[in-house]
């Protein structure tokens, strides 16, 4: 399998068959934590990498398939475009991992169940997010058609062209599949060939990757000769990365002397990178990495890193402890049964924001009409011009209530 050379999201209500159409469409299994099965939602990002094939001898769409073989003809299938499934999470609290996500998203399937009234409130807050953090390819799937009678089905599509009208999904395709019985899978691929296509990567950049997730890779009790430095997974969004090359990670550790805390850039070296399960001398941008490095393995244990940047040393956006953004806000908060109207923001409130992968809480210092002052939590490396999803406190959970656009 090559390197894949787009990363796909899957959003949606949580039990609308998400994993599931990832499965389907990857033969991989994305709710790989233990306390995510149990709960059966996915907690964190999963990601599963597919090869699309195509049958030589059939047309378009039953040309399409994931397996070997034709399943019309039996034809041995040939490889096609290799995609990254970014599996993001549909649960209401959840929201900030979806965001995470999404930051990473090239295009995404907006997954509906046709069993139930469209939409549902996730279904809503998340093709919202699609639209504030600018991800213009999506592509509707009607999933769960094998539960419900053909007038049902049509009945959910009218519901659905309702919902999606005057939003930045109001032209997506809509496919209706059953995501468990292997139904219109052929259909879809097709669809996600035309609706999102590979992006033209800046590959003469230096290397900038957001970073999702960061691991310890090593077994408990493990000896100090066996001992894997940290592992860093993310998606470049430019340059080529290669083992040796010279890394910064920022905002990087905090570290404290004297009384006087400070965010230090952390500086190492690239050991090894996997795209997917194969282990690449270079890798270009699309698809999730999974980058060794020489760090110790307690900085990136636990997703600790997550929301961080890394790349060529000298090159990264500077960290941020405070900034003043260009405010966009809704004009109801979605997501909730009860839609009510969103407020100005007022100085002193703190809102979660969400810059690339970055998750952190900033308190309002001063705010205008179009424009408030942020100091963070947890400082960003963000570049001015950067997109700002908002969230705000209500009913005791965040919910999204606009955009900004850092502007110093
Ligand atoms: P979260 O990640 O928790 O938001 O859920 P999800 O959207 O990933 O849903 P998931 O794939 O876990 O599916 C939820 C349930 O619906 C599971 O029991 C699936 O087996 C079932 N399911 C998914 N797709 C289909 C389908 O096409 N038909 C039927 N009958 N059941 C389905």
């Amino acid at each position: 399998m090559s390197q894949p050379c787009v990363n796909i999201g899957m959003v949606g209500h949580v039990d609308h068959g998400k994993t599931t159409l990832v499965r389907a469409l990857s033969g991989y299994w994305t709710d790989t934590h233990s306390e995510e099965v149990k709960r059966g939602i996915s907690i964190r990002l999963g990601y599963a990498d597919s090869l699309f094939m195509r049958c030589p001898k059939c047309p378009s769409p039953q040309c399409y398939t994931v397996e070997k073989t034709c399943p019309n003809c039996g034809e041995q299938t040939e490889e096609h475009r290799t995609v990254s499934f970014v599996d993001a999470p549909g649960h209401e609290t959840l929201m900030a991992t979806m965001l995470s996500g999404a930051a990473i998203m090239d295009g995404a399937v907006l997954v509906i169940a046709a069993n139930e009234d469209c939409p549902q409130p996730q279904t809503k807050e998340h093709l919202m997010a699609l639209d504030i953090i600018g991800i213009k390819n999506i592509v509707i799937v009607q999933n769960k058609i094998d539960l419900v009678p053909r007038e049902r089905i049509i009945e959910n599509y009218k519901q659905i062209k309702k919902f999606v009208k005057g939003t930045v999904a109001e032209n997506a395709p809509v496919i209706p599949i059953s995501a468990q019985q292997n139904i219109n899978i052929d259909i879809l691929i097709d669809t996600l060939e035309t609706e999102i296509p590979t992006p033209v990567h800046k590959i003469d950049r230096p290397a900038s990757m957001l970073i999702a997730r960061s691991f310890d890779v090593n077994k408990p009790g493990a000896s100090i000769d066996e001992i894997q430095g940290g592992v860093i997974g993310g998606t470049l969004t430019e340059g080529v990365l290669r083992p040796g090359d010279e890394l910064e990670i920022r905002p990087g550790i905090k570290v404290t002397t004297e009384g006087t805390t400070k965010w230090v850039p952390i500086m190492t070296t690239v050991s090894l990178i996997y795209a997917g399960p194969t282990k690449v001398e270079e890798a270009t941008p699309g698809g999730l990495l999974a980058v060794g490095t020489y760090l110790d393995p307690t900085l990136t244990k636990g997703d600790s890193l997550t929301g961080q940047i890394a790349g060529t040393p000298g090159t990264l956006p500077d960290t941020r402890h405070q900034f003043v953004m260009e405010l966009h806000l809704l004009d109801r908060v979605v997501g909730v049964t009860r839609e009510e109207k969103i407020n100005e923001i007022k100085t002193s409130e703190p809102l979660m924001l969400n810059i690339g992968t970055a998750t952190t809480v900033g308190v309002v210092t001063s705010a205008r009409k179009n424009e408030a002052q942020v100091a963070l939590k947890r400082p960003i490396s963000a570049a001015i011009g950067s997109r700002v999803a908002i969230s705000r406190r209500i009913d005791s959970r965040w919910r999204l209530i606009g955009v900004g656009v850092i502007k110093s």
